[in-house]
């Protein structure tokens, strides 16, 4: 959703401005903009890509060492050159950029309104920057103290960067419940929503609190008070990202670099956390909460989209292998349904960004009806990270093709850390079992690999199929998320219709769409109720249907029926949606290749959805 991105010091800013605007364009936005000040602020905006606006201001004067960027994903008011940011005040004094919503702005408009000030936007941010200058010119106050009183009457969210040309040197930055991080440089300073832009200049970086006000003056210290006027002192972090995970490193895109990525990641979520050797498990973070875990009355896990699915693995497993109860639930409908919590509950919350506005205000609600919150969020400091009680990370590394892929399996591994542990501490399985599971954990990143080198067949079966308009994907058991993840896929970044359902559904419904242009992805490896799928790929069979089947290597009775199957390695069955799970993300996105669809910016989504 909207970036940001801010610089002051003594460097050029435009550049690093749009350098910082281009690493942010994997968030989703439909149009962006540019103020520089140089004695005057001037500012300039497209409709479009973050390239449109690099066009556009190739023969302007950007001379200027302060400045600030924007790049914005549509709420109040049409995708247009007007409504982008940054936005001026009426005297042209001051320009602000925003992420968020301020919820009151129409009432705050229809003051300024009666009080002479004229809109040219239709934005809840031109009103908030007037609310600003209203307040600098009546009460006669320094403008850092004007943000300060107007950020006081303003309900609803955001993240804003100030500049003014009276104070040339000088940006103001403010956050409530959307983030902003600031990079501390020699005598300088970056502002960005995430750490992407900032990464290539600096790795000491200040995570803004809710609430919190910085003024960041170039060759001076950063200054914070909150909106209450308390002084607080930076907190200042490294940043643990390279520059080269935010590059393509020789791929076409993000989303196959991730792909690709995942024996690193999924062995970097494990990493300190498993050595099957001892048999020991341990996930620092969450330690002190192990036994708020096993007395939990139940679990109750919560997150939304990929990582509602990464959830739905987490039920199976903890359930499977800890035999503690659990529900998951969309944090979207949590959050609004009234549901049933108590002290006893523990709640765990999945996010990759920890950013989504719907598992914020579900975890602000199990928080206030006295639940424990644990986290699983790839971003670290996010809002999500913050708002916990204690959580794991799960270093999957920065995302940045929007379809989630080496976020998914890395929460999926975290979860089966934690299902591991529990289970250690309650005894649910018997120690040979438990060091077996242990082994067979700890060789997945050469599974995955081993996955990874299909050699073309998906890219094949791609061809086959990338001009039907329908799929249906398929599972049972602990497959049947997979299922449910592998059509997301599928259906976001080709735009083919998609959907998945646990096999044995099939029959209530969906059979009826099946025929010979019905494509039907199986997950059917030889564990589990093996032989249950078998016959349901037999009903797709007898119908005409096509099936494309994942299936355990070697095996020889889904291969006489499939019209394709791909092979995965033989493993535990709790460990299959890893490894089934890589081969739809590869189909999902040969597919969307070969319909020259927008892979890692797919159209209408965004990565990390900040508003509900
Ligand atoms: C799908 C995808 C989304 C996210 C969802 C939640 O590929 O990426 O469905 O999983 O928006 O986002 P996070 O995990 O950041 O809370």
């Amino acid at each position: 959703m909207c970036g940001i991105v801010a610089y002051v010091g003594y460097k050029k800013a435009h550049p690093i401005l749009i350098k910082g605007l281009q690493r942010l364009e994997y968030r989703g936005y439909d149009s962006a903009g540019i103020s520089v000040l140089n004695g005057k602020i001037s500012t300039f905006k497209t409709k479009g890509k973050v390239a449109e606006l690099e066009n556009y201001i190739k023969s302007k004067d950007l001379d200027g060492q302060a400045g600030i960027a924007h790049t914005r994903w549509a709420t109040h008011g049409e995708p247009n050159q007007v409504n982008a940011h940054p936005h001026f005040s009426q005297s042209k004094s001051i320009s602000i950029i925003h992420n968020g919503i301020i919820e009151n702005y129409a009432v705050l408009k229809e003051e300024l309104v009666s009080r002479g000030y004229v809109f040219e936007s239709d934005t809840d941010t031109e009103v908030l920057v007037n609310l600003i200058e209203d307040i600098r010119i009546n009460e006669k106050v320094l403008l850092d103290e004007a943000v300060r009183i107007a950020l006081c009457q303003v309900v609803g969210a955001y993240a804003i960067v100030i500049l003014s040309d009276e104070h040339p040197n000088t940006l103001i930055a403010a956050r409530k419940g959307s983030p902003l991080v600031i990079g501390i440089g020699d005598d300088d300073y970056y502002i960005a929503s995430d750490a992407t832009p900032i990464v290539e200049y600096t790795k000491n970086v200040v995570y803004l609190e809710d609430e919190e006000i910085a003024v960041l003056t170039r060759g001076e210290e950063l200054k914070i008070r909150t909106t209450k006027n308390k002084e607080k002192t930076p907190y200042v972090q490294q940043l643990e990202w390279n520059l080269s995970e935010l590059e393509k490193g020789g791929y076409d895109h993000f989303m196959m670099k991730e792909i690709y990525e995942q024996p690193r990641s999924i062995r970097d979520s494990m990493r300190g956390r498993l050595n099957p050797v001892t048999g020991n498990v341990s996930l620092g973070g969450i330690i002190d909460y192990e036994q708020k875990l096993l007395t939990a009355k139940r679990i109750i896990i919560i997150a939304c989209g990929t990582s509602w699915h990464a959830g739905l693995v987490g039920e199976y497993l903890f359930e499977d292998i800890a035999r503690i109860p659990v529900e998951v639930e969309y944090a979207s409908e949590f959050r609004y349904r009234n549901p049933i919590i108590t002290e006893e509950d523990v709640v765990i919350a999945i996010s990759q960004s920890g950013e989504t506005a719907d598992t914020l205000a579900a975890i602000e609600l199990a928080k206030q009806k006295g639940a424990t919150i644990i986290g699983i969020c790839n971003v670290v400091g996010s809002s999500i990270a913050r708002a916990t009680h204690a959580g794991s990370y799960t270093h999957a590394g920065p995302e940045i093709g929007v379809a989630s892929t080496k976020a998914f399996t890395a929460q999926v591994t975290v979860l089966t850390l934690m299902a591991l542990r529990l289970a250690q501490l309650n005894g649910a399985i018997p120690k040979t079992r438990f060091m077996q599971l242990l082994h067979e954990l700890d060789s997945l990143p050469e599974k995955v690999e081993e996955v990874l080198n299909t050699n073309g067949l998906t890219e094949h079966i791609a061809k086959k199929y990338k001009d039907v308009n329908n799929f249906l994907y398929l599972g049972r058991g602990y497959n049947f998320p997979v299922a449910l993840e592998g059509a997301l896929k599928l259906k976001e970044i080709s735009y083919i219709h998609a959907e998945g359902y646990p096999a044995a559904e099939m029959k209530h419904g969906p059979i009826a769409l099946i025929d010979e242009n019905m494509p039907v992805v199986f997950i059917a490896p030889q564990l589990g109720i093996y032989e249950k799928v078998v016959s349901n790929i037999q009903e797709v069979k007898a119908r005409k249907g096509n099936v494309i089947a994942i299936v355990t290597e070697g095996d020889t009775i889904v291969r006489n029926m499939a019209d394709y199957v791909i092979e995965i390695p033989k493993t535990e069955e709790y460990l299959v949606p890893i490894l089934a799970s890589i081969p739809l993300q590869k189909l999902a996105y040969h597919i969307a290749v070969l319909r020259n669809c927008n892979v890692d910016m797919p159209r209408n989504l965004a990565k990390s959805v900040t508003v509900e």
